[in-house]
């Protein structure tokens, strides 16, 4: 039986001319330091081979930051580096907000385009994804918003996140053009979209996953006996000794291998790496060196889900 290998090369986004590397740079944690240490962690990036950076308006927001400071502290990158610029595809989200908490209204989804733009200091947005769904929100009103930031060279394609398969349905219908990206929690430990129809759509429209929190939000970087002490400690610890077993087999770290797991998915999953330690940015790119069998793909989810595959 042939490994299941990923491949290193640039792909496309969804249907888009827009391509990516096979492993992307998430800035929710970004904000909250200087200019000299933010611009260090996006040129380690690019310097791994990393060119998609997935932002939000609302990364910074925390107990010593605010909204917009990810994108603003970004866009102090920008202008003391311009050359970066093209390099790069920046991706950004709008539509929630600290206490409504998700606005996806025409009117919203215009200003918040406009305000990603001025903090990120670019004249375009090569990929703009709704956040959340908003209930409130009907779906050919985002549509036309999209459109007009489009039409307009705002911003180049669309994504969603967090979308069910019948939420992105309903958008699509509304939309003249392709929806290039979802953007799902994935990872070994939290893989509910192998199941609820997400990646599934993903292969059916050939639409790009990105993976929020493929290490779980850093839950896969603890020591099997730091998971022990959690309520579901027991499974977790022991999904978390498979997969340093196939790490030592392999010679990669942990990290390496649950970011592999996460690309081998046929839909071509693009993890989006969280860590703000540039020495953890190459832990994740080994993910490309990763070679899995099936069998051992399997293990690491029969761990994960407690219980065994039908
Ligand atoms: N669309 C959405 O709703 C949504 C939600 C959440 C996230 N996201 C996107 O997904 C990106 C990644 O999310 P995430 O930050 O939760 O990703 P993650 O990779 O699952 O978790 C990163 C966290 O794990 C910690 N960590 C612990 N051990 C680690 C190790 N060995 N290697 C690497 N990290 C380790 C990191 O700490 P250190 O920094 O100390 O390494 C960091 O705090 C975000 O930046 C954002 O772009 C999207």
């Amino acid at each position: 039986m042939n490994p299941l290998s990923i491949s290193n090369a640039p792909r496309s986004l969804g249907r888009s001319s827009l391509r990516s590397s096979p492993l992307a740079y998430g800035c929710w944690r970004f904000a909250g330091t200087d200019v000299a240490t933010a611009r260090a962690k996006v040129e380690a990036a690019l310097e791994l081979g990393v060119t998609l950076f997935d932002h939000a308006d609302i990364y910074g927001y925390g107990d010593d930051t605010q909204f917009g400071d990810a994108e603003a502290l970004f866009g102090e990158v920008l202008a003391e580096a311009p050359e970066l610029r093209d390099r790069m595809v920046i991706a950004s989200k709008c539509g929630i907000i600290i206490g409504v908490p998700y606005d996806s209204s025409a009117a919203w989804i215009t200003q918040a385009a406009e305000d990603s733009l001025r903090r990120l200091q670019v004249d375009v947005i090569d990929l703009y994804q709704i956040h959340r769904p908003d209930f409130l929100g009907h779906p050919a009103e985002i549509a036309e918003a999209l459109t007009r930031l489009r039409s307009e060279g705002k911003i180049r394609e669309v994504g969603v996140s967090n979308y069910s398969p019948s939420q992105v349905r309903a958008l699509q219908a509304h939309l003249s053009f392709p929806i290039a990206t979802v953007q799902p929690e994935f990872s070994c430990w939290r893989h509910h979209a192998l199941r609820d129809g997400v990646l599934d759509q993903c292969l059916e429209l050939q639409m790009t996953p990105l993976a929020w929190s493929p290490l779980g939000g850093g839950v896969i970087g603890l020591s099997p006996e730091e998971a022990e002490g959690r309520p579901d400690g027991a499974r977790l610890a022991s999904m978390l000794r498979v997969l340093d077993r196939i790490a030592d087999e392999q010679g990669v770290s942990r990290t390496a291998v649950a970011m592999a797991w996460t690309m081998v998915h046929p839909a071509g999953v693009i993890p989006i790496i969280g860590t703000q330690r540039v020495e953890r940015i190459q832990q994740c790119m080994d993910a490309l060196k990763v070679e899995f069998t099936r069998t051992q793909w399997n293990e690491i989810l029969v761990a994960a889900q407690g219980e065994p595959l039908p």
